[in-house]
């Protein structure tokens, strides 16, 4: 478990940049599309962050060309002193958040990589946890938020056994959401993780792609786990259509081979529930699922329902809840971070079984992170809210290999 950070630490941020230079990029290929509709030794807060020249347009005038003297050279990367990223010092709503250009570089724990961020996606985590929800077992202020990264390993920790400088990985890089979840999180250039919470990348991804997985499945996953859920079993998603149900969906139908998958969402989004594996799509703005005569070995509560959804399961059968209340013999847990995960799904990533799914909207480029969010908090989004790219020079160095 990640120990709770404590600090008094202030941070000097510039004045939000404008954003005016970028546009939204075109969508990654091979993405499912929905239809439409308190500082530690490694706070990046630590030194002073005053130096920086204000840049007015990052998509552009990110490149490495304009190297500081503290840059440092890794291979053939070079790690600069300070990025950009985006940071709150104050709980709130969206307008809490502001764009640094001046932020310091995480350094890496003897367990740690460091990795250049290409695309992170947004969680309701994140926004709850800016809301200041947790702030009881938050880290300190100032914070980074962003659980979810896809990127390049740029540098490694002397502990680190399996990755290397160049390793295209992806992961969820706070173990514990709630308890102690890092300061210096995704959106941001770069964020140190710990090894044991990626995996590599599926080549058969893009960047944006990865992004959006990892906090997400990794929960469809772990709550599909603990609810027993085997093959020849049902399953009720209540919620099919966000993050973490369209991918309860795939996975219990692809990996865990149900034997019937049933969903809810509104109208509009009944066929992407069909298309993502869901035997029976219900319309929650005509139906309640609960009157409905139909039982269920598992109900995935992703929205909230946990006292009517224990009135569909079977006896003997198991009620995973994500948020709200809990009802007998309804279970809540909060996900735990890791790899081993995402590394034992890599095959059915590669293969197409398991898709991402990206909401229409997006991604939204680095720049423009506080309409992703408002528009993730507007509760409607369709699979995955996703920020993308947020370092572009990567891909330019890729491209022009
Ligand atoms: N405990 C944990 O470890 C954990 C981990 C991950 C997430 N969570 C929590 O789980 C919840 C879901 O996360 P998420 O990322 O999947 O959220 P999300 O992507 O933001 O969910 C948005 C979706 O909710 C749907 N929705 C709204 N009201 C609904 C209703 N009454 N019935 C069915 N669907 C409805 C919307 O569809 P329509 O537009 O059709 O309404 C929209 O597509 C959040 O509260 C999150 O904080 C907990």
């Amino acid at each position: 478990m990640e120990a709770l950070l404590s600090s008094s630490a202030t941070l000097r941020l510039r004045p939000p940049l404008s954003g005016s230079c970028s546009s939204k990029p075109s969508l990654p290929r091979s993405t499912f599309i929905p239809p439409a509709t308190k500082t530690s030794r490694n706070s990046p807060f630590s030194r002073k962050n005053s130096l920086s020249k204000t840049n007015p347009c990052f998509r552009v005038c990110a490149s490495s060309s304009s190297r500081s003297a503290t840059e440092t050279a890794v291979g053939s990367t070079t790690v600069p002193s300070e990025m950009k990223a985006w940071v709150y010092n104050e709980y709130g709503g969206v307008d809490v958040l502001k764009f640094s250009s001046n932020v310091t570089v995480p350094e890496v724990n003897d367990d740690q990589v460091l990795v250049k961020v290409v695309a992170a996606a947004l969680n309701p985590v994140d926004f709850k946890r800016r809301l200041g929800k947790f702030q009881a077992t938050d880290s300190a202020l100032p914070t980074v938020p962003g659980y979810d990264v896809a990127g390049v390993v740029v540098k490694v920790g002397s502990q680190v056994k399996s990755l290397k400088v160049g390793d295209e990985v992806y992961g969820d890089i706070s173990e514990k959401a709630l308890d102690g979840p890092k300061q210096s999180g995704s959106l941001a250039e770069y964020t140190a993780v710990e090894e044991k919470l990626l995996a590599l990348k599926p080549k058969s991804l893009d960047f944006a792609q990865a992004a959006s997985l990892p906090l997400a499945i990794e929960t469809a996953y772990e709550g599909l786990e603990r609810a027993g859920f085997s093959k020849g079993k049902s399953i009720l998603v209540l919620n099919g259509a966000g993050g973490v149900g369209s991918l309860v969906i795939q996975l219990a139908k692809q990996v865990f081979g149900a034997s019937k998958v049933a969903a809810t969402a509104s109208t509009s989004k009944l066929e992407l529930l069909k298309s993502l594996g869901a035997d029976l799509a219900i319309d929650y703005t005509k139906e309640n699922f609960e009157d409905l005569p139909d039982k269920y070995d598992v109900v995935f509560d992703a929205i909230g329902q946990g006292e009517k959804a224990v009135k569909v399961v079977v006896e003997g059968g198991s009620v995973v809840v994500l948020t709200g209340a809990v009802a007998e013999p309804g279970f809540r847990f909060v996900v735990t971070s890791t790899g081993s995960t995402l590394t034992k799904l890599n095959p059915y990533l590669e293969d197409g079984k398991l898709k991402a799914v990206l909401d229409p909207n997006g991604p939204f480029p680095f720049d423009r992170v506080k309409e992703a969010f408002a528009y993730l908090e507007t509760g409607r989004a369709t699979g995955k809210v996703v920020v993308y790219p947020v370092s572009e020079d990567y891909i330019l160095e890729k491209m022009a290999k």
